[in-house]
């Protein structure tokens, strides 16, 4: 699709001329003729502007997984000062040396929005665990962000891999090289690798926090759908890319890299985001999860949490991911003679959840509960599931009829990685770690009873 430039106030996504359509391949111009047709690097690229090619993946990648787009510029990214390390809470170093295994499970309360001083975006981002590392791209990172400042004449990159924001409270308006996006709660944003951009509380706002899940191997996809058919689950088209944005803007401009784990500073004399036009499928995206076709039971038991799949970032393995996003969204609930809440279990998967709003029905009470902006993480094989309150409940509840839940909205990082908890996660003292945790167990009723049962002794 083809799109000539918007309004001047317009927000990216406008119903009436959104470039969307999940991995298309999509043309958006600011000033219209700024792209070249007909080929990519003309000898004088139109309007006076660079021609620059972004790739997200191997120059030699199947066609079905080829990611890259064309950027027209004022500038060209190059040059800038030599790099300077810059202080922060981000790692990427998962090593046994450097990080905590977690048998247990855990929980935290919300990391506070800040108060006082300023805090950028960048600077608000603290990592909670992972596993692998970006140097062989292979593994995850899960981060928190609390901010309450604009990242003015700043940009950030991130070298390491794709960054999938999920806000939780206040909007983040995010700039980048490719357009402006809006993001707010129950929406998302994916950031791909090397993509520069600012992220900022909205205007007039106290701040903004939220949760982000980086992959530092290939990038995020659809989940296949297998039996479900065509149609189900996140749709393509709900998919949306920015409008091309630029600014033309002499200034002191600061690029923060994340390379490895670590954020180094190089001083431009522009702002570099001032790309006129663009066309390519690489680019950086929105999706709002309210337009989440759910699919689920329609007679027994609860399915797997596969179902609520919004993306994904496979193995090698069939069927294995590196990362799922998934999400608990509002749906009616109707299994017959069902514990509908989420069953116990033990997953050779790891889970890291977070709480966007309202409540999880799989944890209703308990000392603190889960809160909106808490999270919580299950590790590989760590036994886990309803608190006792819910078992209460759902143990009890008529499910001769359907229920609408529609109270909150969770959603989990799910990898088959064995996750490792950075100090500052695993610290009590940091103000967030809930040490009572496993007491949301304690009061699970004992229903089994021996007296007047046979001992089967394997039926001898
Ligand atoms: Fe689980």
């Amino acid at each position: 699709m083809w799109e000539a430039r918007p309004p001047v106030d317009a927000t990216c996504y406008q119903a009436s001329a959104e470039l969307s359509g999940f991995g298309s391949h999509v043309a958006s111009e600011a000033v219209l003729g700024a792209l070249p047709v007909g080929q990519n690097s003309p000898q004088q690229p139109p309007l006076g502007l660079y021609a620059e090619q972004l790739s997200g993946t191997a120059f030699t990648a199947p066609r079905a997984t080829n990611q890259r787009s064309w950027l027209y510029r004022i500038a060209p990214s190059v040059g800038g000062s030599a790099s300077e390390p810059l202080p922060s809470r981000l790692q990427a170093d998962f090593s046994d040396a450097a990080a905590v295994a977690a048998p247990d499970p855990h929980r935290w309360r919300p990391l506070p929005l800040p108060t006082g001083a300023p805090v950028t975006f960048v600077e608000g981002l603290v990592t909670m665990c992972g596993a692998g590392g970006p140097a062989l791209k292979e593994g995850v990172a899960i981060h928190l962000y609390s901010c309450n400042a604009p990242m003015l004449d700043t940009a950030f990159s991130n070298s390491d891999g794709d960054l999938l924001l999920v806000p939780q409270a206040g909007a983040l308006h995010v700039v980048t090289e490719f357009g402006r996006m809006s993001v707010e709660p129950r929406e998302v944003c994916v950031v791909p690798r090397g993509v520069r951009f600012a992220a900022s509380p909205a205007a007039g706002s106290s701040g903004a926090r939220g949760y982000v899940l980086e992959t530092f191997g290939p990038h995020f996809r659809l989940p296949e759908l297998g039996p479900i058919g065509a149609n189900g689950l996140a749709e393509p088209r709900d998919f949306v890319y920015p409008h091309a944005w630029y600014e033309d803007r002499t200034c002191d401009f600061t690029v923060v890299t994340k390379l490895l784990g670590r954020l180094y500073a190089t001083k431009r004399t522009h702002s570099v985001f001032d790309v006129v036009g663009w066309h390519g499928n690489y680019a950086p995206y929105k999706y709002d999860l309210r337009r989440f076709h759910a699919v689920n039971t329609v007679s027994v038991d609860h399915p797997d949490p596969s179902i609520f799949t919004v993306l994904t970032v496979p193995t090698n393995e069939p069927g294995v991911a590196a990362a799922d996003f998934v999400i608990f969204p509002p749906r009616w609930l109707c299994a017959e003679g069902t514990f509908r809440p989420p069953y116990f279990h033990r997953n050779c998967m790891s889970e890291f959840m977070g709480l966007i709003d309202g409540v999880y029905d799989a944890k209703k009470g308990g000392k603190g509960g889960f809160e909106p902006g808490g999270c919580s993480y299950h590790g590989a094989g760590t036994p886990h599931g309803p608190d006792a309150a819910a078992v209460a409940s759902a143990s009890q509840a008529d499910t001769s009829r359907p229920t609408k839940f529609d109270g909150g909205l969770a959603f989990m990082f799910e990898t088959s990685a064995l996750l490792r908890l950075t100090p500052f996660a695993a610290d009590p003292s940091n103000g967030m770690l809930d040490t009572d945790y496993g007491a949301c167990w304690e009061g699970l009723p004992r229903l089994f009873s021996s007296a007047g049962v046979a001992n089967g002794s394997n039926g001898k």
